[in-house]
């Protein structure tokens, strides 16, 4: 017993109390206990931005930064990239299990039925100005399809679940192909349920008037890496959001576009795109030192560098720096990529850098590969969004089916004014200057 609790003491009163641990963590609710007078509220912890608080239990998704290891289910990432397809990863994270080649056929059947959109959807994209940001249509987008799935709200029947699942997995590479088309005036292509997951993207997004686009297999297994590498990565800011919003009995189009909306944030996936324009402000190797000077002076970031979890290179970013290589022996080689490797390098033995522990993250190569692909950088973010949707949609069962779980609420810590009685408008000074 003595191993699994440990002793607060409360100078204030005196008195000692023993706490649980819990799976190497304390229950902040054992701390309520703690008063100063029976009429005390009693103690919380205070955490902003959840520095050290663990706000669920969950068996998806196991990273350690430290050693900058990322697994899902278990699996290692560099194994899952190597002998796994996407469709066969959201599997695993939906199920548990990898699946059997039967299961997976269905599996890839059952999605590939759910890729069509209701015309009305369209309808509504094309009413998105033609410079309408893709993060934005893409948001908008899916939370609509709420009102297309009504169904969708009954969030405690697993066949429901089931059901949306599939269709927004079959949908989200639709609908973020045409907000790409609808970008350049481009007319929609219809899904082909011939093709692969990957594949049919691709034909979505560049077919022109052939019948069907025939992909180049480097391109498109490298996308479907990308798509591995994207699918999970346990409490980040758009999962707590997909989790804050679903606790609440939300349905999933609404939650999962309020966890995409998290996700356009420059400070996590919306990076890749300021990745891009970081490489491009600096424009050649020779200008690095001076950028890396601009932020160690504080005057900005070094993007797609640094990470909540990550106190080590972090694992992706290994595999899409290769993938890289595999992409370019393809497509013309992105000069960008000898100005990131260069920045790495530089920054890598920088004692700034290496005091914080900062490293490349996932989102430090992948808009290289993604610009060598064809794309613009206002799609980046699109394309790490389709496959977190796989994460976010197991990490939504697993909420709710979690019994420690309930509605989302943190507590505050209130700062503001004691009780004070409204005088009246010619007497009042308003709010002083500085006050937002
Ligand atoms: C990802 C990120 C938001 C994590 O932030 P965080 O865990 O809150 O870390 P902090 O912002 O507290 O940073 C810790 C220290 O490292 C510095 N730092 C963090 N990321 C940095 C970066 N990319 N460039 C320069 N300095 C950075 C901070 O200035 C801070 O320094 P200080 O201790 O002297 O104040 C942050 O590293 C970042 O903004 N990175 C760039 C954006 C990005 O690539 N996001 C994608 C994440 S997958």
């Amino acid at each position: 017993m003595a191993d699994e609790t440990f002793t607060i003491h409360d100078h204030r009163t005196g008195k000692s109390y023993d706490t649980r641990i819990f799976k190497g963590t304390v229950r902040a609710m054992d701390l309520r206990q703690i008063k100063t007078d029976p009429e005390d509220f009693g103690t919380m912890s205070y955490d902003p931005a959840f520095m050290n608080t663990a706000s669920c239990q969950s068996a998806i998704t196991f990273i350690d930064g430290d050693r900058g290891i990322l697994r899902y289910r278990g699996y290692p990432i560099e194994q899952l990239a190597e002998h796994c397809s996407f469709l066969e990863v959201a599997y695993l994270l939906l199920y548990g299990e990898l699946p059997t080649e039967s299961q997976l056929k269905e599996w890839v059947r059952e999605v590939a039925l759910h890729t069509m959109i209701h015309e009305n959807l369209k309808k509504i994209m094309d009413g998105f100005h033609h410079d309408a940001h893709r993060m934005g249509i893409l948001v908008s987008t899916l939370a609509a399809l709420s009102t297309f799935y009504p169904d969708a709200k009954n969030v405690l029947d697993p066949q429901v679940r089931r059901l949306q699942t599939l269709r927004l997995i079959g949908k989200v590479p639709t609908i973020a192909a045409f907000a790409y088309r609808h970008s350049l005036g481009l007319p929609y292509v219809y899904p082909d349920n011939d093709l692969g997951y990957t594949e049919n993207f691709m034909n979505m997004l560049w077919r022109m008037s052939e019948p069907k686009l025939v992909a180049n297999p480097v391109l498109a297994r490298a996308l479907d890496v990308l798509f591995i590498l994207h699918a999970d990565h346990e409490q980040n800011c758009g999962t707590n959001t997909l989790r804050t919003v679903a606790s609440a009995h939300a349905d999933p189009f609404v939650a999962i576009a309020a966890a995409a909306a998290a996700l356009s944030g420059p400070l996590h996936g919306g990076a890749n795109e300021e990745v891009l324009k970081m490489l491009d402000e600096i424009g050649t190797k020779e200008n690095i030192p001076a950028f890396i000077e601009h932020v160690k002076a504080g005057k900005g970031r070094l993007m797609g560098f640094g990470h909540r979890v990550y106190k080590n290179y972090d694992p992706r970013a290994r595999i899409i720096k290769r993938t890289a290589e595999e992409v370019f022996k393809v497509t013309q080689r992105n000069p960008k990529l000898d100005i990131a490797i260069e920045l790495e390098r530089i920054a890598l033995d920088d004692e700034y850098f290496v005091k914080r522990k900062l490293y490349p993250n996932v989102d430090f190569y992948s808009g290289i590969i993604y610009q060598a692909m064809g794309f613009k950088p206002e799609m980046f973010t699109v394309l790490f969004a389709i496959p977190r949707v796989a994460g976010w949609l197991a990490q939504w069962q697993e909420l709710l089916l979690d019994p420690d779980q309930k509605i989302s609420r943190p507590r505050q810590i209130y700062i503001g004014h004691d009780k004070r009685d409204v005088i009246p408008i010619d007497k009042r000074t308003g709010p002083k200057a500085t006050s937002a």
